[in-house]
């Protein structure tokens, strides 16, 4: 194992260098490709004490309903990519959307995302009164919908939508050109400034381990991320998808995911940052060692049931889907170890 020749208190070293201005390049590349156990608990417990300065011990918990699975685009790693002929489609109507939101709001959740892909059947002003209604549950309303012109954020801002979710998945052109034809990296950016003008809070981030990602283009990313001076962040693993071109490639790490979440809350303190549900689909649930190393978002699937396996962008997406009815004992599970709380049973054990 390898630490990179790294002091033990390097991630107290970034943290200054981060305050002071200095170029913190080199010291970010060797956080992150250090492989030793030892350099990762020290980086997730600094991140784990920046997080509870700045947003708290609150976990934050938002609901998806992920409404349509159809999309215009060809992302050669998401099993929604238009050529994917095996997956049957689905859209939601507005009443049925409204109706699973409100459903939410009862069990207290006060943030709503409204997922989909790409797909124009919603135009501008079906979304709108989609945004409009759900606003009026009294929640705040995330839209993450993909790139659609200017004019259109616009008029969602106006409807009530609070933030919008659009990831640069890579801060590499090339990467991207080459993930997503025909579409480049610099028309996503310019959405992400359009939607900061709007006056939308501005959630972005990276898929970790695409074929032909280097170390060095995490660094890039995290950088463009605190550039970008993001809202919030999604970092996950890539997850090879059968159906899709990329379904041969290797996973991507999570420890390196893990590195580069807590490598985030150092660089954007006040960010929030969700433990993702890619980071749970894997051998194991990786999501309770995110929110003890910098995370404190958790995503909870409320897309109606019959629908959930057919939102396929990774594969075994089931292990990250409870039913909404287990979504409080989903959570708080989750919860109390990321915050380090006795679980109730521990509690009667000691009463
Ligand atoms: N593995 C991991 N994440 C994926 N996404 C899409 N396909 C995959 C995959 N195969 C993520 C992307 C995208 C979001 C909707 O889902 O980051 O932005």
């Amino acid at each position: 194992m390898m630490n990179n020749g790294l002091p033990l208190d390097a991630s107290a070293w970034l943290q200054e260098a981060i305050a002071a201005g200095v170029p913190v390049r080199p010291l970010l590349l060797r956080l992150l490709t250090a492989d030793d156990t030892e350099s990762l608990l020290a980086l997730q417990s600094a991140a784990d004490r920046i997080r509870r300065q700045t947003v708290g011990d609150q976990i934050q918990v938002r609901g998806i309903i992920e409404f349509s699975n159809h999309c215009r685009r060809n992302c050669i790693y998401c099993g929604i990519n238009c050529h994917n002929q095996r997956l049957p489609r689905y859209r939601l109507t507005p009443e049925t959307i409204f109706e699973t939101a409100e459903a939410a709001a009862d069990l207290g959740i006060d943030t709503i995302i409204l997922q989909s892909g790409e797909d124009p059947y919603y135009t501008a002003d079906l979304l709108a009164g989609i945004v409009r209604a759900v606003k009026q549950l009294g929640v705040a309303v995330t839209l993450s919908v993909g790139e659609r012109p200017p004019n259109e954020y616009a008029l969602w801002r106006k409807a009530g939508a609070d933030r919008y979710l659009l990831k640069f998945e890579t801060s590499r052109p090339e990467l991207y050109a080459r993930l997503h034809p025909g579409f480049t990296l610099a028309q996503r950016l310019l959405s992400l400034d359009q939607l900061a003008a709007l006056g939308y809070q501005v959630g972005s981030g990276t898929m970790i381990g695409l074929p032909g990602q280097t170390a060095p283009d995490l660094v890039d990313d995290l950088l463009l991320m605190q550039h970008k001076q993001l809202a919030m962040l999604g970092i996950g693993p890539f997850l090879p998808h059968p159906d899709t071109p990329l379904g041969n490639v290797p996973a991507g790490s999570i420890t390196t995911c893990l590195r580069v979440i807590a490598l985030a809350r150092l660089l954007l303190p006040t960010a929030h940052i969700p433990a993702t549900t890619a980071l749970a689909a894997g051998a194991g649930d990786a999501r309770p060692a995110a929110l003890a190393g910098g995370a404190n978002v958790l995503m909870v699937t409320i897309t109606p049931r019959e629908y959930q396996q057919l939102y396929a962008i990774y594969p075994n997406r089931q292990r990250a889907l409870p039913a909404p009815q287990e979504l409080r004992q989903a959570v708080e599970p989750l919860a109390r170890r990321a915050a380090r709380l006795p679980t109730s049973e521990e509690e009667r054990r000691e009463s």
